[in-house]
């Protein structure tokens, strides 16, 4: 699949925009601060209907204005798609798929698929927790609506649960009623999480393997707070068990312990944990070899193949790995932003659409 068409309106520093993209390889040139991920941005929000760096839908809107518009055209295996999106500063933002307006946004899931690498995701190694439960979150959301929806039932829960939490008194039958939601949502997450991991960490270590030229075995093991259990039945009803034994810990901390809100994932490779013992270019090898998995995940499970938004990460990488991605790459579209004129991606792509960037106007020239 490929995004054939963009078009903005007061979207970030945009006022308006419309441009078409080449089927392959698009370079977005620019310097600093011009809007290069701000199109990224408005290309990925297509895919799960939110942006990727901000979860406040308003800081999409252009300074001074009172709404957004976004609309992206793609072509895909069977059929075509377009997505519009309406964002208001405040009001609720409006969803369009192929003209018809959806009413829950996990009804735009699995349509359009979207891959971003930026220098944040190098780093998902080494940072702390969050930034690894939001991948396994993100990529998760995209290909599997029910997850979305759990997850988000989780959370409000969550957010009440520990809410009630921090009251002077708590009435227990009240409590209640959240431990069971948070149960059968929790047991939900952690059930699609396992099975999510195992496919992810079993193609990363093929993509590692080929990378490092086998000299680097590469396994993801999944670190569930709650243990993993066979059937969905047993996790809700143990985890239910859980959240009844840590009260006491909850009551004295006034937040909710348990759960996969605690969850984490590991990198090993050769059976050393990259997180406290990688080199920073282990690391980042870890972290190409996990995106490239998704792409290759959405591939099986969809027959789609993703597009694959490269923001910042090429000068990132070495000169090898940075060939490993060009070769890989054929089938998937790739939009690549760049402060500098790479010679290197220049010849690597000598059909690329480029598009030079410069205060929220640009310039094509192909
Ligand atoms: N809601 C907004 N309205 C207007 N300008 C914005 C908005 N959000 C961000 N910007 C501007 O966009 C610019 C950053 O764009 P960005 O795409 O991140 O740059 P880069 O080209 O470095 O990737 C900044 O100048 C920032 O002030
Ligand atoms: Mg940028």
């Amino acid at each position: 699949m490929y995004i054939k068409n963009i078009q903005l309106t007061n979207f970030r520093n945009y006022d308006v925009l419309e441009t078409e993209f080449h089927k392959n390889v698009n370079l977005i040139l620019g310097n600093n601060a011009q809007g290069k991920t701000n199109l990224l941005e408005a290309v990925y929000i297509s895919s799960i209907g939110r942006s990727f760096r901000t979860n406040k839908d308003s800081d999409l809107v252009r300074f001074a204005a009172d709404f957004a518009k976004l609309k992206v055209s793609a072509e895909k295996e069977i059929y075509d798609t377009s997505v519009e999106i309406i964002i208001k500063k405040d009001s609720k933002k409006s969803i369009k798929k192929d003209g018809v307006i959806v009413k829950r946004t996990s009804d735009l899931l699995e349509n359009i698929y979207i891959v971003i690498f930026s220098p944040e995701d190098l780093k998902i190694v080494k940072d702390e927790p969050e930034k690894r439960r939001k991948f396994i979150d993100r990529e998760l959301c995209q290909m599997k609506p029910a997850y979305y929806e759990s997850l988000n039932n989780y959370k409000k829960i969550l957010l009440q649960r520990n809410t009630y939490l921090k009251e002077e008194t708590i009435d227990q039958s009240i409590l209640d009623l959240w431990d069971v939601q948070l149960a059968k949502y929790g047991a939900r997450i952690i059930q699609m999480r396992k099975v999510f991991i195992e496919k992810i960490s079993r193609i990363s270590h093929d993509i590692h393997e080929s990378i490092t030229n086998g000299k680097e075995n590469l396994q993801i093991p999944y670190h569930p707070n709650v243990p993993v259990l066979e059937s969905l039945k047993e996790q809700e009803d143990f985890f239910y068990e859980e959240i009844k034994k840590s009260y006491g810990n909850d009551m004295k901390q006034r937040t909710t312990t348990k759960g996969p809100h605690k969850d984490d994932i590991s990198f090993i490779v050769n059976d050393i944990n990259m997180r406290s013992f990688g080199s920073q270019g282990q690391q980042r090898t870890c972290a190409l070899s996990l995106k490239l998995a998704e792409l290759y995940l959405i591939k099986e499970e969809t027959g789609e193949d993703a597009i694959l938004l490269l923001d910042d990460v090429m000068s990132e990488l070495d000169i090898e790995r940075q060939e490993y991605l060009i070769k890989t790459l054929k089938e998937n579209q790739l939009f690549i932003t760049t402060t500098d004129l790479d010679e290197k991606l220049f010849t690597a792509f000598p059909d690329a659409k480029i598009i030079y960037v410069e205060s929220g106007k640009i310039k094509d020239k192909k």
